[in-house]
């Protein structure tokens, strides 16, 4: 009979672009760097480019292709105001990840602080609540128990009942409706899944708490990778002080992704490191569109040798 290895657990993560690549990126740079115990997977789709893959082949233990799945739900999406989000039902995939026994769920935009393995202390379904609506849990971060019948189930209430965000936030809360009033076990502090932007709403607890923060969750519309960073400051005037640490360190941690990585391939992507900075204060932007410029002449070189000229 053959045997099925099941492994204790794993950090996951949802990839479907280029931009969420470089969350990823530092996303697993944290993980590593805070020494966690538990594997690493990346679910990546088709047109995630290469060179995006190629990064994260170096912060995270398995990169999986994965298919898209998207909720389609224009409407909805535009009470969110955020009518990209369709694709995050393609998160549902990690039910599928059945060769670990648990999974805990990060979105691509999250920043651990320091070691958070005591995650996988708690059982499926357990989250943080949500700051805009503290009866939901924010899907950011969740622990579950991989399984395809819970897979399938997810699938069927999408199908006959749709979504009441667009995303994946409202159907997990739908499906896992007891989660405001049933077992507290299944509450993680909120601490693990803080939303640096959302803070100013409670200012005095952030003040009395924010050295407990375990990890950063860059929830919204605006992103880490949208700001520019040189020499190691952001720069732009309106970004809270408290904000402005965490970006810089999000950028910090990209860089250092950025030079492993290029330390590795160096034929492939050639940062030189300047003191922690990319190549004397490159932003992320150019390092975008660098690894755009990448793709194309990979392209293009590819055309060429299909086309004899190389
Ligand atoms: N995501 C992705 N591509 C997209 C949008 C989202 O890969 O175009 C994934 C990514 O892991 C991301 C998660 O879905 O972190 C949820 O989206 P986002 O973090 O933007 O939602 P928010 O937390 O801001 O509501
Ligand atoms: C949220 C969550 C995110 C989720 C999105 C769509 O605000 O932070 O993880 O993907 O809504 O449901
Ligand atoms: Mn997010």
């Amino acid at each position: 009979m053959p045997t099925t290895i099941t492994k204790p657990g794993c950090f996951a993560t949802l990839v479907t672009n280029a931009e969420y690549g470089l969350g990823a990126a530092v996303l697993g740079q944290c993980l590593q760097d805070y020494n966690s115990k538990y594997s690493t997977v990346v679910m990546v789709t088709k047109n995630v480019p290469e060179a995006t893959l190629t990064l994260l082949a170096s912060t995270w233990d398995v990169v999986l292709p994965i298919p898209e799945l998207n909720s389609n739900d224009t409407a909805s999406l535009a009470l969110l105001q955020r009518p990209e989000l369709g694709v995050t039902f393609t998160k549902l995939h990690v039910w599928k990840l059945t060769e670990y026994k648990k999974v805990v769920f990060l979105d691509a935009d999250t920043m651990p602080l320091c070691n958070i393995d005591d995650l996988f202390l708690y059982n499926e379904l357990s989250a943080c609540p949500d700051a805009g609506w503290p009866d939901c849990f924010n899907t950011g971060l969740f622990v579950l128990t991989p399984d395809v019948e819970t897979y399938d189930g997810l699938v069927k209430m999408a199908a006959d009942e749709g979504t009441f965000d667009g995303g994946d936030q409202g159907l997990l809360n739908s499906y896992f409706s007891s989660w405001a009033h049933g077992d507290i076990k299944k509450h993680i502090p909120f601490v693990y899944n803080v939303n640096p932007n959302a803070s100013y709403t409670y200012l005095p607890a952030y003040r009395r708490f924010s050295k407990d923060v375990k990890n950063i969750h860059f929830l919204g519309s605006s992103k880490p990778w949208h700001y520019e960073c040189q020499d190691g400051a952001i720069i732009g005037a309106n970004v809270s002080q408290h904000l402005r640490g965490f970006l810089e360190q999000w950028h910090a941690s990209l860089n250092k992704a950025l030079i492993e990585e290029a330390a590795a391939e160096p034929e492939f992507i050639q940062f030189r490191s300047t003191g922690g900075s990319i190549s004397g204060g490159e932003s992320v932007v150019s390092v975008l569109s660098h690894i755009a410029g990448q793709i194309k002449d990979k392209d293009t070189q590819r055309e060429k040798v299909k086309t004899g000229q190389l």
